[in-house]
């Protein structure tokens, strides 16, 4: 019998943006079996995909309850032991706390919730009943990004003096301008979406990955978020001004109408002794600044890269590694986990990133709406 995880699949379809990305990262070390899933709320074409993938039927279901309750009936040695959430957002909360109640580990899409509240009661269960639950801050597990981390935790770059941070797109361009577009857009919904575009899709990200990086918690936060029309109940840009401590502050920038703008994520950390500087689109070239030295460049699998690092590459230097990847090694992190083996905590982002990620993005938008005023986090 396989020995691989048995692995449940909701949201993710073949209309879905982000589904592939799951799939392909789950098989990518063999260590997990598309069991079961609800690609979709409508049954045929949850099944029609089942078929055009390849897998079983046996386990497709109708509806999440109605596969929590079939799964629940089975021996825990049949059952699925992990769930992947990749519907749109207003589903996670209800589908994580079900699962975490039901005793499964769970892999989240972000935002983790519709609200910090929310958060903070998937927190207190998962505390309480002690599943493991994972983030899919896809970014942290490229591994340029790794070594960032473990480099700045080795004091390579000193006291930390400035962040910043960008994410910036330019999709919702073509859609803002034209109102029936617009209205079939669920990130611009948000009974949907929750209360921001803009920061609760990408600002979210940006924030976790400098928070990742530098090991430090964001104090407080002043933002100026753009809806661009007064109809546009979302945010669908903004800048971020971070306070980290007294003398470490920095910017966080996200757009979604930088026009013409694809996904360029940019980090930049600058220390007393040097800095760091990743690009999300140019992912395996990590800058090293220093004083009076010509720039440095590192890439992947070299051995003078982290041990955290190095875990993230699985070909000789050279052979470039992208986006699958880096959410290759978050499955493959959490694969550790649930089977008990040593694995290091930035393996894969937690609930404790879902909690801060869901406090900044309300934090944000109250920044925002009360006349662009700080806000402790
Ligand atoms: N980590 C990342 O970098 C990243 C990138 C893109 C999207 N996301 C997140 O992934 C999630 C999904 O985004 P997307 O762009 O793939 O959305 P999408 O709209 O492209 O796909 C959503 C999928 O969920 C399915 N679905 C909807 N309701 C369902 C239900 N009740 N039961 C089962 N399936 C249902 C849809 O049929 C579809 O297959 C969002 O929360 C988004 O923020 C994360």
């Amino acid at each position: 019998m396989s020995n691989k995880i048995r692995w449940g699949v909701l949201g993710g379809g073949g209309d879905s943006l982000i589904g592939v990305l799951h799939r392909v990262a789950a098989s990518m070390f063999d260590a997990y079996q598309l069991t079961g899933a609800v690609f979709n709320p409508d049954f045929d074409t949850n099944v029609a995909f089942a078929k055009e993938i390849g897998i079983s039927t046996n386990r497709i279901y109708k509806d999440f309850d109605t596969m929590v309750a079939e799964e629940l009936k089975l021996p825990e040695s049949e059952r699925i032991q992990v769930f992947s959430i990749l519907t749109p957002n207003f589903l996670h909360f209800p589908m994580a706390k079900k699962l975490l109640e039901s005793g499964f580990n769970v892999i989240c899409e972000k935002p983790m919730t519709m609200t910090y509240a929310e958060a903070l009661e998937l927190e207190a269960l998962q505390k309480k009943n002690n599943n493991i639950f994972a983030l899919t801050h896809t970014y942290t597990g490229y591994p340029m990004v790794r070594q960032m981390k473990k480099m700045i935790a080795e004091g390579t770059l000193g006291e930390i003096q400035k962040v910043d941070v960008q994410y910036y797109q330019g999709w919702i361009n073509p859609i803002i301008h034209d109102k029936e577009k617009r209205s079939t857009t669920w990130r611009l919904d948000p009974s949907k979406s929750g209360i921001s575009c803009c920061m609760g899709d990408i600002g979210v990200h940006a924030y976790q990955m400098l928070e990742f990086i530098t090991g430090m918690d964001v104090k407080s936060i002043l933002a100026d978020l753009n809806h661009l029309y007064d109809d546009n109940q979302m945010d669908i840009d903004g800048t971020v001004l971070l306070r980290l401590g007294k003398y470490t502050k920095g910017v966080l920038r996200a757009s979604q109408i930088a026009t013409a703008e694809e996904n360029n994520f940019t980090v930049a950390v600058y220390g007393k002794k040097g800095s760091l500087k990743w690009e999300q689109e140019n992912p395996n070239y990590l800058y090293h600044l220093e004083d009076g030295e010509p720039i440095k460049t590192l890439k992947p699998g070299n051995a003078y890269n982290s041990k955290l690092s190095l875990d993230g590459t699985k070909l000789p230097p050279g052979h470039p590694e992208g986006i699958f990847d880096a959410m290759g090694n978050i499955y493959k992190g959490v694969a550790k986990a649930i089977r008990n083996q040593v694995y290091d905590e930035a393996e894969f982002p937690s609930m404790r990133d879902g909690v801060r990620g869901m406090n900044f993005i309300e934090t944000s938008v109250a920044s925002h709406k009360e006349g662009n005023i700080w806000k402790e986090l």
